[in-house]
């Protein structure tokens, strides 16, 4: 199950280097219509590459869906793609997913690889072997597990997306910073790193090297649980109420970004698990004011209280029609399956609502 991360410092060299040793039969290549325009051009050069069919789609999530797949098995069939092909998608997670349930899904599956362009893709999307399509109006409603043979990861791809995007990927660095191991001063990719990071000055090597022990942290975690029946859960950190905020953005059609609505989550769920769990108030204060700086402030008011519980009501995480939420003692220990009351809760949006 495990796949290969690589962290790339030339893509052109490490991807040339693992085509000449995977030597497929052929290679298509998914992008989107932004990622063909602005990313293909950082591997064209690669020798194996030459011969490669292209297969451009729509840009989107909402053409993450069954025509666009089926646009893609179509491609492979005519073109004569077989077991020992490879697809390499190209692209943010929209392309990885519907990109790797396509590989998945043909010929009963053949090898894909996952170039991510964006920030979330790559610290997220890319990682961990979830693959799918969104069905009938629900989001990633049909899919696979199927991990990628192997990711690589280049954050110069990013120079090119707007900053809204690169801090949305950056809510879920954030989240693995929580959940990863403590680290010494000095060593990277610790929690103080991930709060010291400079998005007026972007600093895309530096980056590069948080996001890789980020992608890390999944990855540990993704291989002790591939399917989700236990630890994995830890990854829905700072989502159970970061889903209800992304829905009620939805509602009032003034969406925010997944990773928007995971930041505002995050502040809410560490001041949860410091009512139950007694998780330091200093961190707390400190990430919350991290995510104001950054990330601005999400407006609703106490009348919104129980639309809010009620979106939580409804998130799939449940189990037993109880909110379930992932809460920490501390940095690095999670306690999964944890629940709250509707009066926790409230306090939990006074809390986020004051600071
Ligand atoms: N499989 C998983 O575990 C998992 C985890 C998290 C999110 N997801 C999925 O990932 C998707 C969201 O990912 P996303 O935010 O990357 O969305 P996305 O792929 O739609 O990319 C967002 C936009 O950025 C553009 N783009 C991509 N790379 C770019 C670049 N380098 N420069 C400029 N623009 C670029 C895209 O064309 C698109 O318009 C959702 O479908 C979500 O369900 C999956
Ligand atoms: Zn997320």
């Amino acid at each position: 199950m495990a796949q290969q991360i690589v962290r790339c410092t030339h893509i052109e060299r490490e991807l040339s280097c693992f085509l000449e040793q995977f030597n497929p039969d052929g290679i298509f290549l998914l992008t989107d219509e932004n990622t063909d325009k602005l990313c293909f051009s950082r591997i064209q050069s690669v020798t194996k590459l030459q011969f490669a069919k292209k297969i451009v789609i729509a840009a989107g999530d909402e053409n993450k869906n069954v025509e666009t797949i089926s646009k893609v098995w179509q491609f492979l069939t005519e073109n004569g793609a077989s077991r020992k092909s490879l697809l390499i998608n190209l692209g943010g997670g929209m392309v990885t997913d519907l990109g790797g349930f396509a590989a998945a899904s043909f010929k009963r599956g053949i090898p894909f690889i996952n170039i991510p362009t964006t920030l979330l893709g790559a610290v997220d999307a890319a990682v961990g072997g979830k693959t799918g399509i969104n069905f009938n109006g629900l989001k990633n409603e049909i899919g696979a597990f199927a991990p990628a043979v192997a990711v690589f990861i280049d954050a110069s791809f990013f120079q090119t997306l707007d900053h809204a995007n690169l801090l949305s990927g950056y809510a879920e660095m954030l989240k693995h910073g929580l959940l990863g191991e403590v680290r010494e001063v000095g060593e990277v990719g610790g929690l103080t790193d991930v709060l010291g990071f400079d998005f007026d000055d972007v600093d895309y090597k530096k980056l590069n090297d948080l996001l890789f022990e980020s992608v890390m942290v999944k990855e540990r975690i993704v291989l002790e649980d591939p399917t989700e029946q236990g630890i994995r859960k830890a990854l829905n950190l700072g989502h159970t109420f970061g889903h209800a905020f992304e829905s009620l953005s939805y509602q009032r059609k003034r969406p925010v970004l997944h990773g928007y609505a995971v930041a505002y989550g995050l502040v809410c769920e560490l001041y949860l698990s410091f009512l139950h769990l007694n998780f330091d108030k200093k961190l707390l204060l400190q990430i919350a004011r991290f995510v104001k700086e950054n990330y601005g402030k999400f407006a609703f008011d106490c009348n919104d209280y129980p639309q809010l519980v009620e979106l939580m009501r409804h998130d799939k995480k449940n189990e037993n029609g109880q909110v379930n939420f992932t809460l920490m003692h501390a940095v690095g220990v999670v306690e999964i399956n944890q629940t709250a009351t509707v009066e926790e809760i409230f306090e939990t949006l006074d809390f986020f609502r004051e600071y």
